[in-house]
């Protein structure tokens, strides 16, 4: 007979933190990488000159602002333009001003899982661009994205930049799109930025900056574990490290046990022994061509509308509608 299973779990954090250091090889998911402090070494990562991404999404924002513009008003119809994980909004803060200098009729509504970062989304652009109407949606992506769609039939046109979509393997991006798919009408679109295949070095700069920011960044989450779980992981005995699949695409990103030690978590009553140069592999950044975004789309039951790249063809924002 089956066993009767009961969750001895207060969050979800913990059951992934308990299933993640008794798997074999470990793991842990990057979505924890993002406590306060996690959320500003993220700023200072964007703010480095090896993190391409920021600059070359900004770079096509910037180059073709016009011709977004005109793509999501071309009908003249209200929209709602709703941003997945809106961060603090410098990109589309380009957006926003072309759209009010265009007169363009739209309500903005970021959403986020962090209270703490919408609040600062709203009060910089009440002073930067005060015209925009914000309506701020704290929670999951989805969550707040089918509370808006039962909310109103209004025009949507959502936005996913920062290539967040490559923190997913496939089978969970198609699942991911094809979520939000079944959330657009006829009318709407979605703007989803891709970063490209390229020199494999340039990508493993990215993720492996010398000042050591990525490494922090990656650390966090045991950091987390120490303060919210009352783990005792000493971070210095773990190393960053980077690789880079050319023929995949993918990045990874893992935590190196540079020697034998036992780590123990508190909270969950867990003593976890660490081989020397063992792994904990904590995240992913995908990579993508043309060939594998079509076939993501097509999956997920997208067309793709056009695609607009950076000028060093580094990176590319797709958009799409529903088939
Ligand atoms: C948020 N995400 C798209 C970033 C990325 O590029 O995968 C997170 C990151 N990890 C290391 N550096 C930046």
């Amino acid at each position: 007979m089956q066993e009767q299973t009961e969750t001895l779990f207060d969050t979800q954090f913990e059951e992934e933190v308990h299933i993640g250091l008794t798997d074999y090889p470990k793991h842990l998911s990057s979505k924890y990488f993002y406590d306060e402090k996690g959320d500003k070494l993220f700023q200072d990562i964007m703010n480095m000159p090896e993190y391409y991404l920021t600059d070359a999404e900004f770079d096509i924002l910037s180059t073709h602002t016009d011709e977004i513009t005109r793509l999501f008003s071309k009908d003249e119809k209200h929209f709602n333009l709703i941003e997945l994980g809106a961060g603090d909004g410098k990109k589309t803060k380009i957006l926003l001003q072309n759209l009010i200098d265009n007169k363009i009729d739209f309500n903005y509504l970021p959403i986020d899982i962090s209270q703490h970062v919408l609040d600062q989304l709203s009060r910089s652009l009440k002073i930067e661009i005060p015209e925009v109407v914000v309506e701020t949606q704290q929670g999951t992506y989805f969550e707040a994205l089918n509370e808006i769609a039962s909310l109103t039939n209004d025009k949507k046109i959502i936005l996913f930049l920062g290539s967040n979509i490559g923190n997913l393997l496939h089978l969970q991006a198609i699942e991911f799109l094809s979520q939000v798919q079944k959330l657009m009408g006829d009318d709407d679109l979605f703007f989803v930025g891709f970063d490209q295949k390229k020199d494999p070095q340039t990508i493993l700069d990215a993720y492996n900056d010398q000042t050591g920011i990525t490494a922090a960044f990656n650390k966090n989450i045991l950091a987390r574990i120490n303060s919210e779980l009352g783990g005792n992981f000493d971070l210095d005995k773990f190393l960053h490290w980077e690789v880079y699949d050319p023929e995949t695409g993918t990045a990874k990103s893992y935590l190196v046990s540079k020697e034998q030690q036992s780590v123990t978590v508190a909270k969950l009553g867990l003593k976890i022994n660490f081989a020397p140069w063992e792994t904990i592999h904590t995240e992913i950044s995908q990579k993508y061509d043309h060939r594998t975004i079509e076939w993501l789309a097509e999956k997920s039951d997208l067309q793709i509308v056009t695609q607009f790249t950076d000028s060093k063809n580094q990176y590319k924002n797709y958009v799409f509608r529903t088939v």
